[in-house]
């Protein structure tokens, strides 16, 4: 069985539940993402949503990278973790004033604005704070990213950003505004995205897009598209590092820029998924009439994806080497859907077995809630523990 690397000594002298951080991953991770962009001089802003830890955070922010940020904590989360407030985008459909304020007051590098009452919210505000607000317009580019239907972003059904119709509005606004600098488009139309022929679609809608802006005398120094670079969950160990190369590559083939123009990311998943794991242990085993049920003292409290998503997440036992058995993985708390995986094969396992959950770097941790009035988990990594 293909097991990741992990410090099993350590782990069995301590409490579970917990996070565990590969450091060295997160580290190669991040320089292979330097490696594709630097020649091409893209620009990538983390997506903190991804994964608010400050020890993850502050590894991101030391190697140069920007912050995505959507909402006005998260930018003091930023800050406060090595990001600079010149490499700082805030996005989100609903900032309030509050917000806009905390990115006025920073000086972020830009608001990405998704409607035009939010236009007219950050004009008034940077007036009354004798600011100037950098802002890039996210349009909803009605693309098809082939992912999950709650983070499919990029659909005319979807709440996100500016319709194309609103255009012109947004360039009367624009000229009416002395408050307002248009430096950007800004796109994202989803996240775990595998099938990489949504970002050749979203390169010709930007194409599109950029021509009309230059037919009405605008060009943009940003062109902003977004994340949502999928990982393989099934396999971690095989692709442990996402295909970069690819992806980037992707944009340079279908993307020329203007002279002067920067092309941006907001990746969140691909740069921390793959470095995170759930720990848990093996409270019980139950033999149900139909079914054997892996009860964890880990449930959708430490990590929602499986019972909001149905997403799956690999599931090892690091303490056997038994011959694989059928299991219902499941957590403890009072929900049926607190569930990590139906009929999954897993070595042989008994009550006090350590369990990791693959792939939870992403959308774990930053999702976990008190329900129950649970204890949020611990983190440790794999550089200290
Ligand atoms: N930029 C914007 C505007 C976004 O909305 C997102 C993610 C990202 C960037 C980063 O996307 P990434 O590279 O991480 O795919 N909780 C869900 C994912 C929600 C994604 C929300 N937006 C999950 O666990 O799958």
């Amino acid at each position: 069985m293909n097991k990741g690397n992990f410090p099993l000594g350590k782990f069995q002298t301590l409490d579970t539940p917990f996070y565990f951080y590969d450091i060295e991953l997160l580290r190669e991770t991040l320089r292979t993402v330097i490696q594709e962009t630097s020649a091409r001089g893209y620009e990538v802003h983390y997506a903190l949503k991804a994964n608010a830890n400050p020890r993850v955070l502050k590894e991101i922010s030391s190697l140069g990278f920007g912050a995505d940020c959507v909402s006005g904590n998260e930018i003091l989360c930023a800050l406060d973790n090595g990001f600079p407030s010149s490499k700082i985008v805030f996005a989100g459909v609903g900032k309030t004033d509050k917000e806009i304020q905390v990115g006025l007051d920073n000086d972020i590098f830009c608001f990405n604005v998704e409607s035009l009452p939010e236009m007219e919210a950050i004009d008034e505000l940077a007036a009354k704070s004798g600011k100037i607000a950098q802002i890039a317009i996210r349009i909803n580019p009605n693309v098809d990213a082939n992912t999950h239907k709650y983070i499919t972003t990029g659909l005319e059904e979807n709440k996100f950003g500016l319709n194309e119709s609103d255009l012109p509005e947004v360039i009367s606004l624009i000229q009416k505004s002395k408050t307002l600098r248009l430096i950007g488009m800004h796109f994202h139309i989803g996240s775990q995205i595998t099938d990489l022929t949504s970002y050749k679609n979203l390169c010709i809608k930007v194409r599109e897009i950029k021509k009309w802006f230059i037919d009405k005398g605008v060009s943009f120094e940003v062109i902003n598209v977004g994340g949502g670079l999928g990982i393989d969950y099934d396999y971690p160990n095989d692709h442990s590092i996402a295909n970069f190369e690819e992806y980037f590559q992707l944009f340079e083939n279908n993307l020329e820029l203007d002279e002067g123009q920067t092309l941006h990311f907001e990746l969140g998943r691909s740069i921390v998924g793959q470095c995170g794991t759930l720990v848990s242990r093996i409270v019980y085993i139950k033999e149900g009439r139909t079914k054997k049920f892996m009860i964890l003292d880990a449930g959708m409290t430490e990590l929602l994806r499986p019972a909001l998503y149905g997403a799956f997440h690999k599931i090892e036992n690091i303490t056997s080497n038994g011959k694989p058995c059928k299991y219902d993985v499941v957590g403890p708390i009072c929900e049926s859907s607190d569930t990590f995986g139906e009929d999954i094969f897993i070595n042989e396992s008994k009550r006090g077995d350590v369990i990791a959950i693959r792939s939870a770097g992403a959308y774990g941790e930053a999702m976990s809630s008190k329900y129950n009035c649970r204890n949020l988990p611990e983190s440790f990594f794999s550089d200290t523990i």
